[in-house]
């Protein structure tokens, strides 16, 4: 009777410690922070916020800010984000010696975020406009976008002209967004937060096309049945690293990094990992 007692007891100890014999080191973290470097740093300095001259970065951090939806230049495996612009990242830290730490936010909120220093850098497949260069440096390119449109497989749409009359879905404040919008006009473009969400809208015929960047298109069309790229270019695009118009210094060390990375060909090759030639 003790002896059951006992036993009794240990499982309910057992129980509550809901873990038993299994050291449970799982950290659930829901936070949208990740480092490239596989190690947490959930508290990105401050590096750039506390220079009001905004003269230099300092501090051994880089902060990139991203929208981590858009495969294969961010997204999420487990709880890491890496991709194409993610390694970017990574190999410019090595240059510069600063590790680098990868901030995920709306796309729409990156050019603030740059703006008043709460990311240091933008990597999010992002194209150079004249709009955005009002507000914040780009430095060289570092790759081509293409705005590819993906309909259902059979679908009667065959090229951008046909889009005129239906409804488009496209990622908010992306160039795919501004180009439907000034083309087709405001009524015809359906603006979802991510692309994802975009093509989701596609499959369950919310919209009649999605209009997004060629990679992404592709990594969409792969995962959900149904659907194709069509095989036209809306819009030819390029790439590149946005810093705040303060941070100068900034800008030439990651054109002078970027410059070495693409002579070594490390950058093609970090675009190779993720895109195999067709
Ligand atoms: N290239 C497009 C643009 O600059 C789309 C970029 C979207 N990027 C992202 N990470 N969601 O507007």
């Amino acid at each position: 009777m003790k002896k059951l007692a006992l036993l009794v007891a240990a499982a309910l100890m057992c129980a509550s410690m809901a873990a038993c014999g299994s050291s449970s080191s799982s950290s659930a973290s829901g936070s949208a922070s990740a480092s490239t470097s596989g190690s947490a740093s959930a508290s990105a300095s401050t590096s750039t916020e506390a220079t009001a001259s905004g003269e230099e970065t300092t501090g051994d951090t880089l902060i990139m800010g991203t929208n981590a939806a858009f495969p294969p230049y961010e997204y999420y495996e487990n709880d890491q984000i890496v991709g194409i612009d993610a390694d970017i990242a990574k190999a410019l830290g090595e240059k510069l010696g600063k590790e680098v730490t990868i901030e995920d936010m709306d796309f729409n909120s990156l050019i603030t975020a740059v703006q008043t220093g709460k990311i240091d850098m933008v990597l999010a497949g992002m194209t150079v406009t004249p709009d955005r260069e009002e507000n914040v440096n780009f430095t060289d390119s570092y790759a081509t976008g293409i705005q590819s449109i993906i309909v259902p497989e059979d679908s009667e749409i065959t090229g951008p002209d046909d889009l005129a009359g239906h409804k488009i879905g496209v990622q908010e404040s992306t160039t795919g967004h501004i180009y439907c919008a000034d083309d087709y006009g405001e009524d015809n473009v359906i603006a979802y937060t991510t692309g994802a969400n975009a093509v989701e809208a596609l499959k369950t015929g919310k919209v009649d096309a999605v209009v997004i960047d060629n990679e992404p298109a592709k990594a969409f069309v792969e995962a959900n049945e149904g659907l194709k790229v069509l095989d036209t270019e809306y819009t030819v695009e390029d790439y590149a690293i946005a810093v705040s118009k303060e941070n100068t210094e900034l800008l030439d060390e990651l054109n002078t990094a970027l410059a070495e990375l693409k002579e070594d060909g490390t950058i093609q090759s970090i675009i190779d990992k993720y895109i195999t030639a067709e």
